[in-house]
């Protein structure tokens, strides 16, 4: 059998599996949620919800990961007893990663394209959230456009993965997140010196139990549930894959701590950016959190851009941030696709990613011409886009982390013993602790049950 391939470092391994994580969902999604749903309430409870859901269910997809040294598409068949089912995992683990990128590839087209009118100035004369919708509008509605940023968003990201795990994905991704991290540092301390910063900052981080009561109790938890399952893209195997280029040095859960609190910090600094600048130029946040989308960052953020002194500056780093967050999404997901093929098919690294260039830009199509050429084409009341996502957010990542939880905990998967020994497998970082053991395989099953529930209501 060949040697897996292995990441150069701890640090390399640290930045990919938060680099997968970081993404749009933690930029606009997170605040506007945490914001529009009791502030420091909503904040708290998502938090939680990462203890009780995120942490354990990412231990899983490391531990799967790195017992197996498979991508989802062969590590169940690897760790599965003879005779088990454990295997079918695949097809929902491969879908999960393309249905994904069918939709994500489109939106960070997006933000290529505002980065270039930020830094070519072509979008400063619009002013409101009128004249933005209609700019916003515009691009969406130009298919060429779209296609080519699309198209532009898929090569550059598969052309760092075809030059190989440790000379691409590593070594860009590794860059492109430090870069990410100091543009946000600055990005904060710029809006933390605005003239309603405070103001801002109470929306955001003071709890609020009338905003909450507003929205619903319910609404809330099921809002900081599925947003924990989002932002960290468990389920479907992509966090898996980094498991598998690591050694046994060190205990997982250490390491999932790791990339929780720093996607979480990503998250929360997000909110640093965004309120104060909402405060100061946009007399608050008019966006709704209960059908908040991408446009708030194309039309609102735009728009307090164009009011600040600076703003082509300040818009243009905001975009370049955006893309560095979804381009490490992209690269994460696309290593994993490409570790698919590559384990089963006996084609190079370089041709399934050529491969892949063209299977990923003919299925984005249908996001791409869902706002455009296909507007009016709808299924089960959503557009392609729309669909797509619920599919993923909503079934998808939450079946998967049950399947990861179920194959882990119980004596008809790869079982506990097995788990806990990979998982503490290693001389250093947090030991798993023994009483976890009937939450994770008892309760952890039941809520993850409830939020699929939940969210396909
Ligand atoms: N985890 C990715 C994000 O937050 C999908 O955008």
């Amino acid at each position: 059998m060949k040697q897996r391939e292995r990441l150069g470092s701890r640090l390399g391994f640290i930045l990919l599996s938060a680099g997968c994580a970081i993404g749009l969902g933690n930029v606009y999604r997170f605040p506007i949620l945490a914001g529009g749903y009791g502030g420091a309430v909503f904040v708290l409870i998502y938090i939680a919800f990462l203890i009780l859901l995120g942490l354990p269910c990412m231990t899983a997809e490391l531990a799967v990961g790195r017992a197996s040294q498979r991508s989802i598409a062969t590590s169940f068949d690897e760790l599965e007893r003879p005779g088990q089912k454990w295997h079918w995992m695949k097809y929902l683990g491969i879908a999960g990663n393309y249905l994904l990128m069918m939709f994500y590839t489109c939106i960070s087209g997006w933000m290529i394209i505002y980065c270039i009118k930020y830094l070519n100035g072509s979008i400063l004369s619009a002013h409101g959230d009128a004249a933005l919708g209609t700019v916003f509008g515009d691009m969406v509605g130009n298919v060429w456009l779209t296609l080519g940023a699309t198209l532009a968003a898929i090569v550059i990201c598969f052309l760092i993965c075809s030059l190989g795990l440790q000379k691409g994905v590593e070594r860009i991704t590794k860059w492109m997140m430090v870069a990410l991290f100091v543009l946000m540092v600055g990005l904060v301390v710029y809006s933390l010196t605005l003239d309603n910063a405070a103001e801002g900052l109470k929306f955001y981080l003071v709890p609020s139990f009338e905003r909450m009561n507003e929205a619903g109790l319910g609404t809330v938890i099921s809002a900081a549930m599925g947003q924990a399952f989002f932002t960290l893209s468990i389920g479907i195997g992509s966090i898996a894959i980094f498991g598998s280029y690591i050694n046994k040095e060190r205990r997982l859960l250490g390491e999932a701590v790791t990339i929780v609190s720093l996607d979480t910090s990503v998250a929360l600094m997000s909110g640093l950016i965004i309120f104060p600048a909402c405060f100061t130029y946009n007399n608050g946040v008019s966006a709704d959190a209960g059908s908040v989308g991408a446009g708030f960052l194309f039309t609102t953020l735009s728009s307090i851009f164009n009011s600040m002194p600076g703003g082509r500056i300040v818009g243009a780093l905001f975009f370049l941030f955006m893309i560095f967050a979804a381009f490490s999404t992209l690269i994460a997901v696309f290593e994993n696709i490409i570790s698919f093929w590559l384990e089963l098919t006996p084609l190079s690294r370089r041709t399934v990613s050529f491969i892949n260039i063209a299977l990923i830009a003919v299925l984005s199509l249908p996001c791409v011409f869902s706002l455009n050429i296909w507007s009016d084409v709808t299924v089960f009341g959503k557009s392609f886009m729309d669909l797509e996502d619920f599919i993923v957010s909503n079934l998808l990542l939450p079946i998967g982390a049950l399947a990861y939880v179920l194959f882990c905990t119980t004596r008809y998967g790869w079982g506990w013993k097995s788990f806990e020994e990979e998982v503490n497998c290693g001389q250093k970082g947090i030991r798993f602790p023994r009483w976890i053991r009937p939450y994770m395989t008892f309760a952890l099953p039941l809520i993850i049950l409830a939020v699929l529930i939940m969210s396909v209501i």
